[in-house]
């Protein structure tokens, strides 16, 4: 076991990778996962920037992943289908915003989208939020529920979210980064998130390792992925309403610099938040950051 200074040893298997089972297309010969001690921000790893860092690289053989020796390995230096990386610590996470993403233990995963018209529609990362909710409900019998654009939540707490960067303009690879609060407790949490903040384990009383929920989910999106290509919003339509936890509600939302106070309406076809204001007009969000006002505050 290899033991750097002053940490913790590492485990050769903190990520669970023999339960790792992904869908197809990360289980193609050449498919590669990145299990990394420290970076500072996955996101970043794939996108070629940031310094080298201690892990395994994974690959994909016809039999299952083998794993390699720990070694220092570089960023990427350009973007590949079927490549996942997953960190076991973030030292400079980033969230939606220009928000920073602070590292309390969970999962720190980042894929490769290749170019495909599908995610480019504007609704694609709502979408992917409720493929995640959607995979934790069934999964791990969580009450997860959707904030748009793409908060995982439980009741009024956050269990997760999801940053999704494109690289270059047109025809482009998207990189999507997801954190999830699997096996935290609540002293895990720095204490200005704890009354916020929510984890798989404070839900459910359960332990998973990441590799079952970062399978899952990957799985969940691979599957999911060619019907939205063919059909769009249509089949999920109805599951998102159920599970937008803003719908109906008096949401504060600050888009282009500018706030806006009204009730949300739900999310629409093309991911627009619609929020209605009390002249009774419905105005469509396609980014954003919207708050949820307490019962009463904001009029009707
Ligand atoms: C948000 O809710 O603001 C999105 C948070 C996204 C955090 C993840 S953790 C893995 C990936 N790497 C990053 O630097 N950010 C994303």
């Amino acid at each position: 076991m290899f033991e750097p200074l002053g940490k913790a040893p590492i485990s050769r298997d903190w990520f669970g990778l023999d339960i790792f089972e992904s869908g197809v297309r990360f289980r193609r010969k050449g498919a590669r996962l990145f299990l990394l001690e420290e970076v500072p921000s996955t996101n970043d790893f794939l996108l070629g920037r940031g310094p080298s860092a201690l892990g395994r690289l994974c690959q994909w053989e016809n039999w299952g992943w083998r794993a390699f020796d720990l070694a220092q390995l570089s960023p990427m230096e350009k973007l590949q289908r079927g490549t996942v990386v997953v960190a076991r610590h973030q030292t400079a996470g980033r969230g939606r915003q220009g928000r920073s993403w602070v590292d309390c233990g969970g999962l720190h995963l980042s894929v490769v989208i290749p170019p495909h018209p599908a995610a480019r529609q504007k609704g694609f990362s709502v979408w992917l939020g409720l493929m995640v909710v959607m995979a934790l409900r069934e999964e791990f019998n969580l009450d997860a529920r959707l904030k748009w654009p793409n908060d995982i939540r439980v009741g009024e707490r956050k269990l997760g979210g999801i940053l999704l960067e494109r690289v270059g303009h047109g025809e482009c690879y998207l990189v999507a980064g997801m954190g999830l609060n699997i096996a935290n407790k609540s002293d895990d949490f720095p204490s200005q998130l704890r009354s916020t903040a929510t984890s798989i384990f404070l839900e459910t009383g359960q332990k998973h390792k990441p590799g079952a929920i970062a399978g899952c989910i990957v799985r969940r999106v691979e599957d999911e992925f060619d019907r939205f290509a063919r059909e769009g919003w249509l089949p999920w339509q109805a599951s998102l309403s159920a599970l937008d936890c803003l719908l109906g509600k008096q949401v504060n939302i600050l888009s282009g610099g500018k706030s806006y106070e009204g009730r949300s309406l739900g999310i629409g076809p093309e991911g627009a938040l619609l929020v209605e204001n009390s002249a009774g007009e419905t105005s469509h969000f396609y980014a954003g950051d919207v708050h949820l006002l307490p019962a009463g505050e904001g009029g009707q």
